[in-house]
């Protein structure tokens, strides 16, 4: 990765990300051993596990958090997600605590404010993590992006029950291979998907919530540019259960409690603002 002299801390942090984000196979730790969703190593926990893991009991810009719309502030100096992706040689990789999909080749990028972030992963959680108005959604869909510098964004993208999605359609098959895979064993399971297109998940959003937060898993790296999509999309029963089946019993519920805003505005991206 290509950063001019990182501080220590904010590059064993970053590098921790990276593995999770590459998911390299020979060489990541076992996840499962280090957090989880309950118990001794659960989210009131995490930033007690390892040093370096600190930021998600000290660090004062966590995510996830709750949007409430009506406290959002208009910023008409945002820009619509400028996205420049392309079909890519991927890897469906169920690490226990998530289920994502991984690219090994180009998948293109988003452009925010002036910067491009290339697209790593997307990984889903059940339920969302991200709440609109005191709701949680049954799914939520990370998009995770990376600069040349290690900057990092994510788009994100809220379900609730109704008909299935069909981008998860498309990897659904994999997804109960997967189950079969995993059941009972305490490790990552990897399929080929050959070449997905990122441009099959419905990209065109009108609106989204941006605000500076953190990854929510474990180490909780700071500076995170979040960009909710402010529609919420569908997804069906039973793609939810095929998103949770592969999962260790305790992640299954894979999402991290709310985490105080302390002070932060979320801003609000409304295309009908946008000067004709
Ligand atoms: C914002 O919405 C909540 C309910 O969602 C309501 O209780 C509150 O009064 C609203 N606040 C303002 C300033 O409109
Ligand atoms: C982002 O990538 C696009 C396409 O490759 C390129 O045209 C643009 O100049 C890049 N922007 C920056 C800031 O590097
Ligand atoms: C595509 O990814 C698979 C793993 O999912 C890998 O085995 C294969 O070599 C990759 N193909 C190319 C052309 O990179």
């Amino acid at each position: 990765m290509a950063m001019a002299s990182p501080p220590p801390g904010l590059f064993s942090a970053i590098s921790y990300v990276l593995l999770l984000l590459t998911a390299a196979s020979a060489t990541s730790p076992d996840i499962h051993e280090v957090f989880s969703y309950s118990g001794a190593k659960g989210p009131d926990n995490w930033g007690h596990i390892s040093p370096e893991f600190s930021a998600c009991s000290s660090g004062t810009h966590q995510s996830p958090v709750n949007i409430v719309t009506n406290q959002t502030v208009v910023n008409m100096g945002l820009s619509p997600l400028i996205r420049g992706y392309r079909p890519a040689n991927a890897t469906l990789v169920n690490n226990g605590f998530n289920v994502g999909i991984f690219f090994n080749q180009d998948a293109g990028f988003v452009g925010i404010e002036g910067k491009n972030y290339s697209l790593k992963q997307m990984h889903w959680h059940t339920p969302s993590e991200h709440q609109i108005n005191g709701i949680q959604y049954p799914a939520e869909l990370q998009l995770f992006h990376q600069a040349e510098d290690g900057g990092i964004a994510v788009i994100a993208v809220l379900y609730n029950y109704d008909k299935p999605d069909r981008f998860i359609g498309t990897i659904e098959g994999k997804l109960g291979e997967q189950g079969k895979e995993t059941c009972g064993e305490d490790q990552e399971s990897h399929i080929a998907l050959g070449v997905m297109d990122p441009k099959n998940i419905k990209r065109h959003t009108r609106r989204y919530y941006r605000y500076l937060g953190s990854t929510t898993t474990p180490p909780c790296t700071e500076q995170v540019i979040w960009n909710i999509h402010g529609k919420v999309r569908k997804i069906s029963k039973e793609q939810v259960e095929a998103l949770r089946a592969p999962l260790f019993n305790d992640c299954k519920n894979n999402f991290r409690p709310l985490q105080s805003l302390n002070g932060r505005k979320i801003e609000l991206y409304d295309e009908h603002n946008d000067a004709p």
